[in-house]
């Protein structure tokens, strides 16, 4: 009888070089609640945010990915959200509209970044939409959020922009008001999400769509454990989504967990605060 290989061929996964842009929160703050995270009277520290992101952004340099950065402005306590200040594909760049007043300044800055920076091809949206909160890319289709901050007519709109086939899915808990709040992608072909977020129908397409998904608990929702960065082959997630976590290396992932518990109290964990770059 021959010896099976510790790992079937099919599980051995392998590292993508990425690029990200990032925002240092020098100033962040909980002054406004704009989702059930924030609370105001609670407030957060700028410099324990500071410290936590600065380790973010080491995970990523030890993995091999190119960070860039975009000087914070002061005012947005916001900005260090970064995936929500526009979605890139194929080089082009469709441009955010924020839902909430307080974070609208957010989106010229983040074009212009973007314009000067080696993606002049930037689409002003006509609908709000939040960026990479909402849109999810994989290979062949962009998964988009609905139900909290981005209009359906922006899924259309992107569609249109990208050409890429755009998959519209019903976020239904307030806790999880972004897509990336509930979902990530696992490399180009499978996700891991947490199908209370979601409604029945848009659940019954994902369970079409990826009938191989990571199915995450609530309690690793409710720590933000889904708003997580995979490479293809590490995941940089919330530490603390334990079963999360052991559920990943289980399928052959490496997890890289970080703790990121100040932003959380903005609503935001590692893939908020990461807007992927795709030439
Ligand atoms: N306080 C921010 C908001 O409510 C958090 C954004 C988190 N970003 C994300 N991609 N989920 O808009």
């Amino acid at each position: 009888m021959s010896v099976m290989p510790a790992m079937e061929p099919s599980k051995v996964r392998t590292a993508l070089r990425r690029h990200f842009l990032m925002c240092r929160p020098e100033h962040f703050a909980v002054t406004y609640a704009i989702n059930p995270w924030m609370d105001p009277a609670l407030g957060a520290d700028a410099d324990r945010a500071v410290a936590q992101w600065e380790a973010l952004r080491s995970a990523y340099a030890a993995l091999g990915h190119e960070v860039s950065l975009i000087e914070p402005v002061e005012g947005l306590p916001d900005m260090v959200f970064a995936a929500n200040g526009a979605l890139v594909v194929g080089g082009r760049v469709y441009g955010a509209r924020f839902a909430h007043p307080e974070r609208h300044a957010e989106a010229p800055a983040y074009a212009a970044w973007l314009k000067d920076n080696g993606f002049p091809d930037v689409l002003e949206p006509r609908y709000t939409n939040e960026g990479e909160g909402d849109f999810l890319t994989l290979d062949e289709v962009i998964l988009a959020g609905t139900g909290f901050r981005t209009e359906i007519a922006a899924h259309q709109e992107a569609q249109e922009f990208l050409g890429r086939p755009v998959v519209t899915l019903r976020l239904v808990d307030p806790r999880f008001y972004h897509l990336d709040t509930a979902l990530f992608p696992l490399g180009g072909d499978n996700v891991a999400y947490y199908p209370g977020a979601f409604s029945p129908g848009s659940r019954a397409v994902l369970e079409r769509l990826f009938p191989d998904a990571v199915i995450a608990s609530e309690r690793d929702a409710a720590v933000l454990g889904l708003n997580a960065v995979c490479d293809g082959r590490n995941v940089v997630v919330n530490a603390e989504a334990a079963e999360l976590i052991g559920t990943l290396r289980d399928r052959g992932f490496d997890p890289v967990p970080v703790n990121l518990s100040e932003l959380r109290k903005a609503g935001g964990g590692p893939k908020c605060c990461t807007l992927e770059l795709r030439a």
